[in-house]
């Protein structure tokens, strides 16, 4: 029989669809102590160890809304049809944060501006959007989806260690998040399903960049 032929354009992850494509990517750049999938040596301080103060938590916060606020400010008012697949995905955490910004006003809390690392990552984006647009779905995908793996964990984290187990909104969706991300999974898969493999790819590509620059949010934490 004739040796079988390796396909060229099969990627892990690429027969269940685009996402799993994506997630397979994500997953292996974790550290070790982030996640069992994770590929990567151990991270320096790793969050077990973090001890940030209320003051640093925050800033992540208000860190995280700029960037939230950047991204669905552009879906909305965007008249791209592969954005607008995007608008009211239910994941949106924009008005979430604003009242948890709120609630530490009401504490007395002084609100910070967004960091330089947060500025830097919307900069970043609004370029990528304009000159790369398919692979700032990369972004979208792990910003969003990372917020409800390990943005969660690190969330309750936080809330059992500095605020007595108070639950922050940021982590409170309208419905079962598990729903909205099946939805949100479709979509993507659909948006993706035509793209050339060199598009998929540089999509792909991506994902170092979309770590390194929340890694650079989630650093108001790591402390
Ligand atoms: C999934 C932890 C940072 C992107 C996960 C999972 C864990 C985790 C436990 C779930 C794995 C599973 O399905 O069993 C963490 C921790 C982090 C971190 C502790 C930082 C301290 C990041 C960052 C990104 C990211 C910086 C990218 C910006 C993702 C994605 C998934 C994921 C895309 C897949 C979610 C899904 O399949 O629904 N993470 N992660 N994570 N993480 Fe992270």
């Amino acid at each position: 029989a004739p040796a079988r032929q390796a396909d060229p354009d099969r990627r892990p992850g690429s027969h269940k669809g685009f996402v799993e494509e994506m997630r397979f990517v994500a997953m292996k750049l974790h550290t070790k102590d982030q996640a069992k999938e994770g590929m990567q040596e151990e991270s320096a301080l790793p969050i077990n160890e973090w001890r940030p103060a209320k003051e640093d938590y925050l800033q992540f916060l208000v860190d995280s809304k700029c960037v939230y606020e950047y991204i669905e400010g552009k879906i909305k008012s965007s008249d791209d049809e592969t954005l607008a697949r995007f608008k009211n995905s239910g994941l949106e955490r924009t008005d979430a944060l604003e009242r948890d910004i709120v609630w530490f006003t009401d504490q007395g809390f002084s609100v910070p501006d967004p960091s330089k690392a947060a500025e830097k990552y919307v900069v970043y984006l609004e370029k990528l959007i304009a000159d790369r647009p398919n692979a700032f779905l990369c972004h979208w995908y792990n910003y969003y989806f990372a917020h409800t793996a390990g943005g969660r964990m690190i969330g309750r984290m936080m809330s059992s260690m500095l605020f007595d187990g108070f639950e922050f909104d940021f982590y409170v969706w309208d419905r079962d998040v598990k729903e909205i991300l099946a939805e949100v999974r479709k979509t993507i898969d659909d948006v993706a399903k035509d793209w050339p493999r060199d598009v998929k790819d540089d999509c792909l590509k991506e994902t170092q960049l979309a770590f390194s620059y929340s890694g650079t949010v989630l650093g108001a934490l790591a402390k």
